[in-house]
């Protein structure tokens, strides 16, 4: 048996900011992690450059059942933190867009900034480890996994949630939770692309590849200004991943293809220049021309001078363009979600410490707990932020 003040069930973003932080203050620490290498959802995130915080988080940026718990954490340790500390270890990284923060170069730099942090805090850290189970006993905790069980006074959950299990992704989390009377909101996958149903697919096959620049609205009024990408499944892009932790199954989603412009400016100003030409040959002007042509090859909108448009039909393309109504028939699943939504009830947590109330010594951090950021770079600053919280605690 291995003995540890403190056991983290977890080598990834929020796990590995644990330990250092922990590793610091002088506690002894281990983490165990049944992946290979850690830190691997790091290294596929954002297309290999990991978007690793956003400038602007904050608690709006979170959806939570309480949407005042990730206050505390993100104050204590905000966006700024990190950059310090990335600064600190000479990162090269650069801008996008909406405050978000992607490296140069690889998203190993971040792994090796986070692994460097841990062995400089004295952290053991045990791979192709996967925990089997977690039992309480008069000096804490016991952590068993296949081949070795470790003894803490404290143990920290940050074993993530359920998307991508090719990835490492157990339910192990929640079931650790349950067992300790904890409860946990049900899951979905969330920032996920769309499937959409046979006719709808039918309609934009072969649009694969396109990109427009729109605004996504779901039922409950929350909308994304950002681009959405057509798949050979369905729907994707920063915008539908966005509105898809909002959309609900059977919901529509509304979509504005011209959000910058409207319709009626656009035709006025037309008529006066461009009278005679087709509106085919106009909108493709101000959209991918493939999928104007989709939609007047099934009728959506038909093809005329533009001079000979009405006003009646003006309002149907009004209609039909800003407020593009589709219904999706599911999501990609946890299989492609950036994230699970829902997880270890919040209000079974401390935010200021992210011990669970019911039981001492044990503590949820990252992505395990309901707390799930938007697209953007605010998950992993979740994460960042709450490792650190639970390593000052523990
Ligand atoms: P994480 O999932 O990172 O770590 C959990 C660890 O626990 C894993 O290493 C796993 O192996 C281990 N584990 C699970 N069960 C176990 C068991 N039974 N025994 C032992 N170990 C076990 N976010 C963002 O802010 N910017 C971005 O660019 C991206 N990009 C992105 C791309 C893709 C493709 C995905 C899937 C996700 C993102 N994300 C993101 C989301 C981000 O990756 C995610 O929110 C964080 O990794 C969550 O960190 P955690 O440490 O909580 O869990």
């Amino acid at each position: 048996m291995i003995f540890s003040d403190v056991v983290i069930i977890g080598a990834g973003a929020a796990g590995l900011m644990a330990a250092a932080t922990a590793g610091y203050r002088g506690r002894s620490v281990t983490v165990v992690d049944m992946g290979k290498k850690p830190g691997r959802k790091i290294l596929i995130s954002g297309g290999g450059r990991c978007n690793f915080t956003n400038e602007n988080a904050s608690p709006e940026n979170y959806l939570c059942q309480n949407p005042h718990f990730a206050k505390s954490a993100l104050s204590r340790y905000s966006a700024q933190d990190f950059i310090e500390l990335v600064d600190r270890h000479g990162l090269n990284y650069h801008h996008k867009t909406l405050g978000q923060l992607f490296c140069d170069n690889s998203a190993q730099d971040i792994v090796d900034i986070l692994m460097t942090e841990c062995e400089w805090a004295g952290v053991d850290i045990a791979m192709r480890s996967e925990v089997i189970s977690v039992n309480k006993n008069d000096t804490g905790y016991e952590v068993v996994t296949a081949g070795e069980s470790y003894q803490c006074e404290s143990l920290i959950i940050a074993s993530g949630g359920l998307t991508m299990p090719k990835l490492g992704a157990s339910p192990i989390g929640y079931k650790v939770a349950e067992q300790f009377g904890l409860k946990v909101l049900p899951t979905m996958a969330a920032l996920v692309p769309f499937t959409l149903h046979d006719h709808d697919k039918q309609k934009f096959d072969g649009l694969s590849g396109i990109s427009i620049a729109t605004e996504v609205t779901s039922e409950d009024g929350t909308t994304f200004k950002e681009n959405i990408l057509f798949t050979h499944r369905g729907l994707s892009g920063p915008a539908i991943l966005q509105i898809s932790s909002f959309w609900r199954s059977g919901q529509a989603v509304t979509i504005n293809l011209l959000p910058e412009t409207s319709i009626d400016a656009l035709i006025s100003e037309w008529r006066e220049t461009s009278g005679q030409k087709s509106l085919k040959n106009m909108l493709a002007t101000v959209l991918p021309k493939r999928f104007i042509e989709a939609l007047i090859k099934q009728k959506d909108i038909s093809d005329k001078a533009i001079n000979q448009i009405s006003n009646d039909e003006i309002t149907y393309l009004g209609q039909y363009l800003h407020q593009w109504q589709i219904k999706p028939n599911g999501t990609e699943g946890y299989r492609t979600a950036e994230v699970t939504l829902g997880g270890v009830d919040t209000d079974e947590i401390s935010s200021k410490t992210f011990e669970a109330k019911k039981a001492k010594g044990l503590y949820f951090i990252g992505e395990a707990i309901d707390v799930t950021g938007w697209l953007g770079g605010y998950n992993f600053q979740f994460a960042w932020s709450s490792g650190v919280a639970c390593g000052q605690a523990v």
